[in-house]
């Protein structure tokens, strides 16, 4: 979960290594550092702290250079602290590495080192490494040999970039369960664990796959297997825009990336859906007939949008639906086969658990199928087939437009699978043409906020919330709650409303904040019989609906547009992720980094 850069070519490469570093900010911000080759020597700058600090580091003036790694740090092993941060070197000072992932062996490897005369100066497991990589060159005389030997010892998962005086004008990466991509520039090659970290320089890019090493020099990239073997590769054309992963007007990402909901989610319709015609998918060839169970997995956020969709697989396509957390999922032996078909659903598309959930699917002959924000990620290189959300980069760590992606893109799924299995109907064609309204209706939301601004400052200061809501509602309570907790630091936690009174009604006293979430026809007077108990009790109510509601004394009432209750959780997230963040901002606090979290989680 940390961030890393590196840059060859005819540039000082720490500009663009520092630029590269604060947009990877949201990979790991406790420290950050940086190396450069100059003149046969490896200098290094590093702290911790911010990248910001790193910036106004007066030591990094010194770091002269056309070749350089750098690294933002989510620390795993070892306290955030100078000696701690990347990048690395070995004892001898000629090998600089910077790591992202853990090693898992890397004890054992540190006492064979020890015992071989190394010394170590961090708690890090990635100190290991520069001197595996070092202890291999003394009897090879070779840096690839000697990375390529270094990484098969490796237990567990890596990104590497290695710089090293022996090998004056390259920069060696290895991975394994760990993203890299190598942007391709003129004269110039880029490295990063994401591609918005270099996405101003080029929009075209390799992908580095599991135990595969590239030697990356200014005019030329090499690839080669873990036996060294030259293998080759594709380039892959990037469509991302620059500016998409800059903040524009906005003071956060969170905000901007709240605001381009309308439009990232007419880009994921794209031409999958039109009026009166059936739903396309590329290259999706599954035989659904034979599939008579539906398994989604995904983590957090990504898990939310598969509890907010199960409900038009079952009802459009009849066919039943399990939603797991990847976590779960991949240690409790799933009764699948290959008659189920598992969806699996990642903004990043790198989460550790998402990817060990698939792998386990596939061993088991399921048919698997992504669900995936970020072109060309691990994920939708193991999965049988891959749909796109067409989000672009999401920076804040908080996901907001992903998740409504996801489940715009989970619901045109299920229409499509309902067109393939014959369940045709006059109710899925509305459905569809509900789909294509979607965005005019997000932007009404949108453009009228004061109403939540002013709950968000009356209900800051709480230390805990609850969310109700029944079906989908209860599905976008969770995420909603989700939202609060990961950027506000408040204990919340959401209940289908129904099961209040089985428990946790016994926490509501005078002055608790209930947020309820009430926009099916079917259910609403229910969720508001639950709103009037909570009332009843002393709390303090925010609803959000599209109904008519009875007159209950509820401080905010947050009326959204209409629409069926399949789609809603789509629009009733804006009024929560906009909540969230307004308290959030209300606390004064950095509501696009939020401490413990990092955005992409490629580590268990
Ligand atoms: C919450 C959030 C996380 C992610 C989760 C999965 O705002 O962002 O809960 O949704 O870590 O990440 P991806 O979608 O990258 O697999």
């Amino acid at each position: 979960m940390c961030g890393i850069v590196g840059y060859i070519g005819t540039k000082k490469a720490v500009p663009v290594l520092i630029k590269g570093l604060l947009s990877l900010e949201y990979r790991g911000y406790d420290s950050a550092g940086i190396c450069v080759l100059n003149n046969n020597v490896l200098d290094v700058v590093k702290d911790k702290g911010r990248v910001k600090n790193l910036e106004e580091n007066p030591e990094l003036s010194n770091l002269i250079g056309n070749i350089g790694i750098a690294h933002t740090r989510w620390a795993t092993h070892g306290i955030p602290s100078k000696e701690n941060s990347h990048p690395h070197l070995d004892n001898s000072g000629k090998f600089a590495v910077v790591h992202n992932g853990i090693i898992e062996n890397y004890t054992e490897l540190r006492s064979m080192l020890e015992k071989n005369g190394y010394t170590f100066l961090s708690q890090t497991d990635t100190e290991v490494i520069p001197n595996l990589i070092s202890y291999y060159y003394e009897s090879k005389k070779d840096v690839l040999k000697a990375v390529s030997l270094a990484v098969t010892d490796l237990k567990g998962s890596y990104a590497i970039e290695v710089i090293s005086p022996y090998l004056k004008d390259s920069i060696i990466v290895a991975r394994k369960d760990s993203p890299l991509v190598i942007g391709i520039g003129e004269n110039e090659n880029y490295i990063a664990s994401d591609i918005p970290a270099v996405l101003n320089y080029t929009n075209k890019f390799y992908f580095l796959e599991d135990n595969e090493i590239s030697v990356i020099k200014k005019g030329k990239i090499s690839f080669f297997d873990s036996s060294l073997n030259p293998i080759a590769k594709d380039i892959k054309d990037i469509k991302w825009d620059a500016t998409s992963s800059e903040k524009g007007i906005f003071e956060d990402y969170m905000l901007k990336e709240i605001y381009e909901q309308p439009q990232v989610i007419m880009e994921t319709i794209g031409s999958r859906l039109k009026p009166n015609e059936k739903c396309y998918f590329d290259d999706l060839d599954i035989d659904l007939k034979n599939i008579n169970k539906i398994y989604v997995v995904a983590c957090g956020t990504a898990m939310h949008a598969g509890l907010a969709t199960k409900y038009t697989f079952e009802h459009f396509c009849k066919i039943p639906v399990e939603v797991d957390m990847a976590s779960e999922f991949r240690y409790r032996n799933p009764l699948i086969d290959k008659n189920t078909l598992c969806i699996f659903i990642s903004q990043s598309g790198e989460t550790a658990d998402t990817i060990a959930a698939l792998k386990l699917a596939k061993n088991a002959g399921c048919k698997t199928l992504a669900v995936v924000n970020v072109i060309g990620s691990s994920i939708t290189r193991i999965a049988d087939y891959t749909i796109y959300t067409h989000a672009g980069p999401e920076i804040a760590v908080a996901s907001t437009k992903a998740y409504t992606c996801q489940v715009v893109l989970l619901n045109i799924l299920a229409v499509y699978f309902a067109e393939v299995l014959g369940y045709e109907s006059k109710e899925l064609e509305d459905f569809k043409m509900e789909i294509l309204e979607l965005p005019a209706k997000l932007k009404l939301i949108l453009d009228d906020t004061k109403n939540i601004q002013d709950f968000a400052k009356e209900v800051y200061t709480k230390q805990d919330l609850y969310f109700i809501g029944r079906n989908t509602d209860y599905a976008v309570s969770m995420e909603g709650s989700l939202k609060l907790k990961e950027i506000s630091y408040i204990h919340s936690e959401a209940y289908a409303a129904g099961e209040l009174k089985h428990g946790p009604i016994a926490l509501i006293e005078n002055g608790v904040t209930v947020i309820g979430v009430a926009t099916n026809p079917n259910l609403v007077e229910k969720t508001m019989s639950n709103l009037e108990e909570v009332i009843t009790r002393g709390a303090n109510v925010m609803v959000i609906t599209n109904q008519v509601i009875p007159d209950i004394k509820a401080s905010c009432i947050i009326q959204i547009p209409k629409c069926t209750p399949m789609l809603s959780p789509i629009l009733s997230v804006i009024p929560l992720q906009l909540f969230a963040y307004y308290i959030a901002k209300n606390k004064n606090l950095d509501v696009d980094k939020p401490r413990n979290l990092a955005k992409s989680v490629t580590v268990e």
